[in-house]
């Protein structure tokens, strides 16, 4: 949880770790991630956590489904991932090349040829969603897990050709999140608080929150709203 003072406190994900610091990477959306753009080296900010789970790290032939943000923790778990899975495939989708993030950081991981790109605009890659090339993918080869982080449509997508195939997943779920610790409810998904519960989920938790999983969520004043 990143506390910009004034502004408000945003949960993010980890990039990077390493030499003493901790790297994030974030999308201007609203107030507080606007103002963290116009910041300066040195200004203060503050920070809680980190909370909640992490992906589990699997061996064997791994396939990462990444869009927009998503990709930040999806990239700093296949640098932990690099020298311990037998193969790793990564799909990486955004709207056009220039939020095409960490292409270059992704080629010291996976091999050039295991890396798919994807934009909605055609300006770079294959012009689609993430997760055309994916169903094609999963006929032609065999993966031992999936993981995602992303729109939360494109998670849904990949959970149900992965859940018709049975091939173990994992999926990085964002909610608004307030107090990051379980006890303010702003994060519920099903009998889960992404909070505290996730934000990581497997294949047989996203089953058991499929009616709200890619559909639904909790909007700022408490009210269900449609993703
Ligand atoms: C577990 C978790 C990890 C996250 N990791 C990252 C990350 O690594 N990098 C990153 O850039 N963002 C990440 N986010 C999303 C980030 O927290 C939100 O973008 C941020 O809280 C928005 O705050 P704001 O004040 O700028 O916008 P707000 O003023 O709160 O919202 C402004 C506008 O942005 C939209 N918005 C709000 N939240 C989101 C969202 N989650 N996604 C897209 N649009 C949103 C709202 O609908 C609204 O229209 C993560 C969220 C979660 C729950
Ligand atoms: S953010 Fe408060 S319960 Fe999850």
């Amino acid at each position: 949880m990143l506390w910009i003072p004034g502004i408000d406190e945003i949960p993010l994900s980890i990039l990077n770790v390493g030499d003493g610091q901790v790297s994030v990477a974030v999308k201007a959306v609203g107030d507080a991630t606007r103002h963290l753009h116009t910041m300066q080296h040195g200004d203060l900010v503050g920070v809680r956590g980190p909370f909640g789970n992490n992906f589990t790290e699997s061996r064997g032939r791994v396939l990462l489904v990444g869009g927009g943000t998503g990709t930040a923790p999806l990239l700093f778990l296949a640098r932990r991932l690099a020298t311990k899975a037998d193969k790793l495939s990564f799909i990486i989708g955004a709207k056009t090349r220039d939020e095409l993030l960490f292409l270059k950081d992704l080629d010291s991981v996976c091999s050039e040829e295991s890396i798919l790109g994807t934009t909605e605009d055609g300006s770079f890659g294959i012009q689609c969603l993430a997760t055309e090339p994916l169903e094609d993918m999963l006929d032609k080869q065999n993966f031992n897990m999936i993981y995602t982080c992303g729109p939360e449509q494109m998670m849904r997508k990949v959970f149900d050709l992965a859940e018709k195939r049975r091939i173990p997943m994992e999926a990085s779920l964002e909610r608004l999140m307030r107090c990051g610790i379980g006890l303010c409810g702003s994060c519920v998904i099903g009998k889960y608080r992404v909070c505290r519960d996730g934000p990581v989920f497997n294949l047989s938790q996203l089953h058991e929150i499929k009616s709200e999983f890619g559909y639904s969520k909790l909007g700022f004043d408490g009210d269900v709203i449609p993703i």
